[in-house]
């Protein structure tokens, strides 16, 4: 079972997984970090950003992020090559050489899944995995009906997904039709997942994913076949899980010595 942990705030949570990762790179400085786009992993960038002002350093742990669009170019302030060096690379001071996005060109996208596998596969793959969900219950752009067996391929984004993004862009029109994508079996072969999830918005995927059936159509319930799983929710994401007593109970019994 996932363990689902319940925090006052998306920062507190945020503070909760940074910990965590400081300490796993305090014991192996080249550990290696999935990283997640979108608003949700944020407040673990900020922890960890301060993590790194405190004296850790992050130049030898590698990033393995989870997707991209499709056709926008490299240096287009949303693409994710961008945002994840504005986010990530540059105020955690990760070497660039270690920080790897899958390619979205579309001179080259027909490979680009495969090339991601094998640079995955060579490196020995993802220590821990951060993700966030979508509305539509997708962990990165694995939209419902996504194979659970999936490895890295282009997706067509789902009109829910461009909606949400839109946001990012000056037009809803501006937003890719396509993105290419770790898929679930990918994700699914990190040592490690933390799913996190703040907000009202969230509430109908995130108990989908934690206790609904496994299912394609609620691409992040795939979470359920994986032996490690950390789920971090505010009580609004948290709002439809029907468990919570129990969750609460398990997490205040917990081991410290156990960690995440
Ligand atoms: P968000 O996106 O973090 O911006 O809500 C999550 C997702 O689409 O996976």
């Amino acid at each position: 079972m996932a363990e689902v942990v319940i925090v006052e705030s998306p920062e507190a949570g945020g503070v909760l997984v940074a910990g965590h990762i400081a300490t796993q790179v305090r014991a192996d400085p080249e550990f290696t970090l999935g990283v997640a786009t979108g608003s949700t992993p944020l407040p673990v960038y900020a922890a960890l950003e301060r993590e790194r002002a405190a004296g850790l350093d992050f130049s030898a742990v590698t990033a393995f992020a989870l997707d991209e669009y499709v056709g926008l170019p490299r240096d287009h302030p949303e693409s994710y090559h961008s945002v994840i060096r504005r986010e990530v690379t540059e105020p955690l001071g990760l070497d660039p050489a270690r920080v790897h996005v899958p390619d979205g060109d579309e001179a080259t996208i027909a490979t680009a899944g495969e090339r991601y596998e094998a640079a995955l596969a060579a490196h020995g793959g993802v220590d821990l995995q951060l993700l966030g969900i979508g509305t539509d219950g997708h962990v990165g752009f694995n939209e419902p009906g996504s194979s659970l067996a999936s490895s890295t391929r282009v997706k067509t984004l789902t009109a829910r997904t461009r909606a949400d993004n839109a946001r990012f862009f000056e037009t809803a029109g501006q937003v890719p039709t396509h993105c290419i994508t770790q898929g679930i079996g990918t994700i699914l072969r990190a040592g490690h997942l933390v799913l996190l999830a703040f907000g009202a918005g969230k509430a109908t995927a995130v108990a989908g994913a934690v206790e609904g059936p496994v299912t394609a159509s609620v691409p992040g319930s795939c979470i359920q076949l994986h032996e490690h799983v950390t789920v971090v929710v505010d009580e609004l994401a948290a709002a439809r899980l029907e468990r919570t007593d129990s969750y609460r109970w398990v997490y205040t019994h917990k081991p410290i010595w156990q960690g995440l």
